[in-house]
C-alpha cells in the first residue's frame, strides 16, 4: 500500500503560509520538501552583512566565519534543541549559528583571546551564550562524555612564511587595475602554537578528528570549512589531505559545497610576471559517522 501522503504532514510559518510538506521519516532536520532542495545546492554565492560585531571585535580574529552561513548549515543537518560542536571554535560563528536557530552548541578553542571576544559578541548582542571551552581539543576531547548530532568546524592552517603579494587598487573581478606595488604579506595564524609543518598540521586534524569522530552519533554528520591554498611555488589540494585523514578515521564523504564570498576582494599574487589565482571561494567538506556496525570503533 502506498502510504506517503501518512507520511507527510503541511507546516505553516507565522504568518500562516505554507511551508511545503515535511515527510514524518525525515531525520535529519526540520525541512519540509520545498526548503531541503535549497539545502542541496552545490554552491552558495553569497556575501553576509557585517552582524554580530564583526567590524569592532569578531574581525580581529581573520578566520570568522558568518553566523547566517553556520546558522543554514546547522538548520541543514539538525533538529531544533539538538547539540552541535565546534572543536576548533575561534570567535565563535558555529555557536551564534546555534543561538540563531535554537540549537545547543559547545565549542573549545585554544586562545583565551577569542573565547573572550565571543563571550564579549554575546552580552553586548544580548544573545545566550552557548557553552565554551578555552582548552585544546586534542585534550579535552578525549574526556568529553556526551554525544553530538552535528560537527560545524573551520580548520586552522599551519605556519607559513612570507608570500609576495601584488597589492594594488585591483578589488572585484571586472574593476579597473590603476596600478601595482608588492609587499609581503604573512598568513595569519589564530595562536601560538599552531603546526609550524604541514606534517604537525595532517597531526593535528588527526588528533580532533578521531576525538569528534569518537563523539559524534552514528549517522550524523560533520561539515568542515576549509581553503585549498597556492603555497611555494605550487596548489596545495587541503581538501584532499582533509578527506583522506578523515577517511581513514571512518568517516565517509558525501559532499562539497563551495561558498563563493562575492563581496571578497581579490587576493592578488604575481600580477604581470606568473600566474597565481586569486582565491575567491573555500570549500565546506561534508562528511557522515557510518552506521553503528559499518562504523570504526
Ligand atoms: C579557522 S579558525 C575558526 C574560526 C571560527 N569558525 C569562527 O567563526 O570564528 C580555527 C581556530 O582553531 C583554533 N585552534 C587551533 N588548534 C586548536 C586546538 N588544538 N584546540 C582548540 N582550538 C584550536 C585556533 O586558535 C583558531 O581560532
Amino acid at each position: 500500500m502506498d502510504n506517503t501522503n501518512n507520511n507527510k504532514i503541511e507546516l505553516f510559518d507565522e504568518l500562516g503560509e505554507s511551508r511545503g510538506f515535511y515527510d514524518k521519516r525525515n531525520k535529519i532536520n526540520d525541512f519540509t520538501g520545498k526548503e531541503w532542495i535549497f539545502s542541496t545546492k552545490s554552491v552558495i554565492p553569497k556575501s553576509y552583512p557585517p552582524s554580530f560585531q564583526l567590524q569592532k571585535l569578531r574581525n580581529q580574529h581573520g578566520g570568522q566565519k558568518p553566523p547566517e552561513l553556520c546558522a543554514q548549515l546547522i538548520s541543514t543537518f539538525t533538529k531544533e534543541g539538538q547539540l552541535v560542536l565546534d572543536p576548533l571554535a575561534g570567535v565563535g560563528g558555529t555557536l551564534i549559528g546555534c543561538t540563531l536557530i535554537k540549537r545547543r552548541g559547545i565549542g573549545i578553542e585554544i586562545n583565551p583571546k577569542w573565547v573572550n571576544i565571543y563571550k564579549k559578541v554575546c552580552k553586548l548582542e544580548n544573545i545566550k551564550e552557548e557553552e565554551i571551552i578555552v582548552g585544546d581539543s586534542q585534550i579535552y576531547l578525549k574526556t568529553y562524555t556526551n554525544e553530538v548530532d552535528f560537527i560545524l568546524t573551520d580548520v586552522p592552517y599551519w605556519l607559513m612564511d612570507k608570500v609576495e603579494k601584488s597589492k594594488g587598487t585591483y578589488k572585484k573581478f571586472g574593476e579597473k587595475a590603476k596600478g601595482i606595488y608588492s609587499e609581503k604579506s604573512k598568513l595569519k595564524s589564530f595562536n601560538e602554537n599552531a603546526p609550524k609543518t604541514k606534517d604537525e598540521w595532517r597531526k593535528l586534524l588527526h588528533n580532533v578528528f578521531i576525538e569528534c569522530y569518537r563523539v559524534l552519533k552514528p549517522k550524523k554528520y560533520c561539515a568542515v570549512f576549509i581553503g585549498n591554498m597556492y603555497y611555494k611555488k605550487k596548489y596545495h589540494l587541503l581538501t584532499s589531505d582533509l578527506t583522506q585523514i578523515l577517511e581513514n578515521i571512518g568517516f565517509v564523504l558525501k559532499g562539497e559545497i563551495i561558498w563563493y564570498d562575492v563581496a571578497k576582494k581579490l587576493h592578488l599574487y604575481g600580477i604581470n610576471y606568473s600566474w597565481i589565482p586569486s582565491i575567491v571561494h573555500q570549500f565546506i567538506l561534508i562528511f557522515r559517522k557510518p552506521k553503528a556496525e559499518n562504523a570504526k570503533k
